[in-house]
């Protein structure tokens, strides 16, 4: 994994060398430390040439500084009562950004006059922007352009706190929650030749390191439970299907576990509705569902959540070959609901199928969300700013709806329906796996809503925004990590 800067946390000071970067809220005057340095003049004049005022993410350099540092940043906060986690996290990115080749970057937080300094948590949302933007996927760069050049070291950076152990602590948790941010992205850049079924039920192994308990079902297991709907997928490829289920009991004994459940198509050339070359190399990231569960449960493990959570993986490689599953055949689903399979290419829906039915028929979760990388419809839909949602439970959707304003991780409501759920039926099997060419993400979400039995359900259709989304302060990566922090803030503001 690429470079990521060394975060440590210590009291205010200003250091003897190095960069020193000052974060300054919107309006707030110069901290007093930094009024005492011998540049303190040529700042003030630099502040009233650039007519800095502490905008958001607006800032000004200052280069060989009077005195012994090698320059002084200003970087404006905005106004803090005001600025959501997300624009912290961009000031962060926009921190990380500026120290550029610096080796060493000392940040000061302290404030002005009777002001208090920054608080432990928008310190450490800050932190976690810097960490975040720091990441990129350059691991098999030998070479490389300049401009992909992978770092020689780590950049150091220090954060001033005036509530050190507070600081601390938040940093504790925001640091576990970019930790699992940063694997999704991993496992989503990472190419199907390397991270196959069987490479990703380890990765989702090695959170037993963590605490989570990790089971892997292989495909004769799958076979005995009935998961012909997932296997028929998997019937194409080489590389055997895996199913992880991972379990992190942080909440009260005996308590419902809440459910995550990802689809993760570690390639999904189609099948034999094979689709047409150009962009298929995308379909690498067709596990971005099951990375942002992995991802999840790394943060909840690793920020010792008090909550009881289930996620489960659907592991399989979409192939055509000699002993590929065909349009017309029928598959009998672990539900024992028969599916006529249409089109090979609607893979997806036919892995969760069987996970969902699987995950309340042995778990009896307080709610399921699933994640999935399932239609292009919804790119057309909602384009790559919202993810879309389909749910059977209003507040379970609105609880959602607000994690997702909070994270800017945002999420939109399509409607199900019965008229919609007819479009799947079929003269041959109990359905079909899909609907035609209208509303083809909503029928997609009518097709999952069969296997839920009435359970508490939101299906996430994240093809849009689990890559290839656009970038910004805090990610540079085409593998998003998209879910992570949105199904994070969801446990942590509703069932903890
Ligand atoms: N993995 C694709 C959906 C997808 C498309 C993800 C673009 C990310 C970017 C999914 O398996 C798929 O192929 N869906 C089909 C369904 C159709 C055959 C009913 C689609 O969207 O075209
Ligand atoms: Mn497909
Ligand atoms: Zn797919």
């Amino acid at each position: 994994m690429a470079k990521l800067p060394e975060i440590t946390f210590s009291k205010n000071s200003i250091p003897a060398k190095g960069t020193l970067v000052v974060l300054l809220p919107k309006d707030a005057g110069l901290p007093a430390e930094v009024a005492e340095q011998a540049f303190a003049k040529q700042l003030e004049k630099a502040i009233k040439v650039e007519e800095f005022s502490g905008k958001a993410r607006s800032n000004l350099s200052l280069l060989a500084p009077e005195g012994s540092l090698d320059r002084v940043i200003l970087l404006g906060c905005g106004d803090l009562e005001e600025a959501e986690e997300s624009d912290l996290l961009k000031t962060g990115g926009k921190l990380m950004a500026l120290a550029g080749k610096a080796e060493k970057v000392f940040v000061l937080t302290s404030g002005a006059g009777e002001s208090e300094g920054l608080s432990a948590k928008v310190v450490a949302t800050i932190a976690a922007g810097a960490k975040l933007r720091g990441y990129r996927f350059d691991d098999y760069l030998t070479k490389g352009r300049e401009a992909d050049k992978k770092p020689k070291k780590a950049v150091k950076i220090g954060f001033g706190s005036d509530s050190l152990p507070e600081t601390k602590k938040e940093w504790s948790v925001f640091d576990g929650v970019t930790d699992g941010v940063l694997l999704a992205r991993q496992l989503v850049n990472e190419p199907a030749n390397t991270l196959g079924p069987v490479e990703f039920a380890k990765k989702a192994k090695e959170l037993e390191k963590l605490g989570v308990e990790v089971e892997i079902l292989e495909p004769a297991a799958m076979k005995k439970l009935g998961m012909h709907a997932l296997l028929g997928v998997a019937q194409g490829a080489d590389r055997p299907a895996r199913m992880a289920i991972m379990q992190w009991k942080g909440g009260k004994k005996g308590a419902k576990p809440l459910a995550f459940i990802g689809k993760g198509v570690v390639f999904d050339t189609g099948g034999i509705s094979i689709k047409p070359a150009g962009g298929m190399e995308d379909m690498k990231g067709d596990m971005g569902g099951a990375a942002a569960v992995t991802g999840l449960m790394h943060a909840l493990a690793a920020r010792k959540a008090k909550a009881n959570v289930v996620g489960i993986i659907g592991l399989v490689e979409n192939m055509p070959d000699g002993k590929a599953q065909r349009p017309g055949d029928i598959v009998k689903s672990m539900s024992g609901q028969t599916i006529e399979i249409i089109n090979t290419d609607a893979e997806g829906r036919l892995v969760l199928a069987d996970a969902l039915w699987y995950c309340q028929d042995r778990f009896d979760p307080e709610f399921m969300i699933n994640l999935a990388t399932l239609t292009g419809a919804i790119l057309v839909a909602l384009g790559k700013e919202y993810a879309g949602i389909f749910s059977n439970d209003d507040q379970l959707a609105e609880n959602l709806t607000k994690a997702g304003t909070s994270t800017d991780e945002k999420v939109w409501r399509l409607p199900l329906g019965e008229a919609y759920d007819k479009m799947i039926d079929t003269k041959n099997a109990d359905m079909k796996n899909t609907g035609g060419r209208y509303a083809g993400s909503i029928t997609a979400g009518q097709f999952l809503q069969r296997f839920v039995n009435d359970k508490s359900w939101v299906h996430i259709d994240v093809a849009g925004t689990a890559m290839a989304a656009p970038t910004n302060e805090y990610n540079q990566s085409w593998g998003s990590g998209y879910g992570v922090r949105l199904l994070d803030r969801l446990v942590a503001d509703f069932y903890e």
